[in-house]
């Protein structure tokens, strides 16, 4: 324990860049939305006030309209080492981007409000913390508005992400029908030339070139649109209610209630229980699907569920949604034939259903095992009264970082994993994977 404590403490230590970590270096060398959450995780174990430093510089970075962009090019200069960088954003086309830095103009999902809550718990109510929470508590407020505000039109309680980079889990298989109809119209551009990704990471473990075009196509719709979500809903082809950025927001919300009265903010309660009410209500009646096992996520534009099982599907797990029969159907999804295998063939747990055509042990979001989903899923076990399934889950996570090295994501099957001579997938010393393994073994006070 002690060994890979310390590794996971170095990983952490050589990614600091002063005010915030990056990821990875080289592949992603400046500040992601909720990486940062995730790391801060890790520094609150042994550096309480690089944890702080984490989330607060994060939200130096938020517009005035309370949107959090998902990377922050604090170093123009290093603009040029990743792309899409800022000159591709543009993001100056908004009226409420802030000049200061450079970002992106898409978000992540909404996990800092659930960090925040973690944070008080691991540092035992550090001084410091809660003085972000006092600081954070009114923009985490705003940022969560923003998102009712502005990705629910159909006033719903759920809201929409119009990238998939916003999902968190990049190349799902999840997105393959939207992309295959966008096909027709998407220009090619000539995306070898540009990205930088495979520079540092052997392509079969990255998203395809095509994928790629759609991303920019997006991404270049959403700029069009001047970042403006009017316009966006009418004409963008990619509108989606992901079950995992939603139940991070509602579990977020669950944090902002308990905290608001730490931060003198006990009159803002009211608004967020009304979020709350009918954001529970909306992703059991339409992102449940009980024959599927999971919750699923809706393709706004074609008005139809999408019938492709991803661990994002468990991540209701972590609030109050799921009912215990529910519960038992999700945790008979994830602990059967299609993510954890005949005979426990794989480790918990993988990221898409491993009998699917569109299954890649080794591509990223198609299959490979990821220590924040592993985390995420861990803490929803918690709470619902599945001890075993949990400890299970941390097992698998501490012993695949301990045979293949701190990396971005891992290959699920046991046995091939066997032969990976020490190795990952991704980049090779990943910030949230060392920050998540420090709390899976330091921590059993921030568990619920
Ligand atoms: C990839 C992941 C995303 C993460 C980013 C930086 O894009 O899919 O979830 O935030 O890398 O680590």
């Amino acid at each position: 324990m002690d060994r890979l404590f310390e590794k996971a403490k170095k990983v952490l230590t050589n990614n600091w860049q002063g005010r915030y970590t990056i990821p990875a270096a080289g592949i992603y060398p400046f500040q992601w939305n909720w990486d940062s959450g995730f790391i801060a995780i890790g520094w609150a174990h042994f550096d309480i006030t690089k944890a702080v430093k984490e989330i607060d510089s994060l939200f130096n970075a938020q517009w005035t309209n309370g949107f959090l962009p998902h990377i922050v090019f604090w170093d123009e200069a290093s603009d040029k080492a990743y792309f899409p960088g800022s000159d591709f954003y543009r993001t100056h086309l908004s009226s409420h981007s802030i000049n200061a830095h450079g970002t992106s103009g898409i978000t992540q999902p909404p996990v800092h409000a659930f960090i925040l809550e973690k944070l008080l718990a691991i540092t035992n109510k550090d001084e410091q913390v809660v003085g972000l929470i006092k600081k954070l508590f009114n923009p985490l407020f705003q940022y969560h508005r923003y998102l009712y505000k502005e990705r629910d039109p159909l006033r719903e309680g759920l809201v929409y992400i119009l990238h998939n980079w916003e999902s968190g889990t990049d190349n799902s298989p999840a997105w393959d029908g939207i992309f295959s109809k966008m096909d027709q119209f998407v220009p090619n551009y000539d995306i070898q030339k540009l990205r930088k990704d495979t520079l540092h990471v052997n392509e079969k473990q990255r998203p395809k070139n095509r994928e790629y075009d759609f991303y920019l196509y997006l991404v270049e719709v959403i700029k069009n649109s001047k970042y403006r979500t009017e316009p966006i809903f009418k004409k963008s082809p990619f509108l989606v209610q992901d079950p995992l950025f939603n139940a991070l927001l509602i579990r977020s919300n669950e944090s902002l209630i308990k905290l608001a009265e730490l931060a003198g903010e006990s009159g803002k309660i009211e608004q967020i229980e009304a979020w709350q009410e009918k954001a529970v209500q909306s992703l059991n009646d339409k992102l449940y699907d009980e024959k599927m096992g999971t919750y699923l996520y809706f393709d706004l534009k074609s008005n139809k569920k999408i019938d492709k099982i991803t661990s994002s599907g468990f991540a209701p797990l972590l609030t109050s949604a799921p009912d215990a029969v529910k519960v038992k159907r999700l945790t008979a999804t994830m602990n059967g034939k299609k993510f954890k295998g005949e005979n426990g063939r794989y480790f918990l747990c993988p990221s898409f259903d491993t009998t699917a055509e569109a299954f890649e042990s080794q591509r990223y979001w198609r299959g490979p095992v990821w220590l924040n989903m592993n985390w995420l899923l861990y803490q929803g076990l918690q709470r619902h009264g599945c001890p075993k399934l949990a400890e299970e889950i941390k097992k698998d996570s501490l012993q695949i970082v301990g045979e293949q090295g701190f990396y971005e994501y891992f290959e699920p099957e046991k046995e091939k994993s066997k032969w990976m001579d020490g190795k990952g997938y991704g980049g090779a010393t990943f910030s949230w994977t060392a920050a998540l393994v420090i709390d899976f073994l330091k921590s059993e006070r921030g568990g619920e």
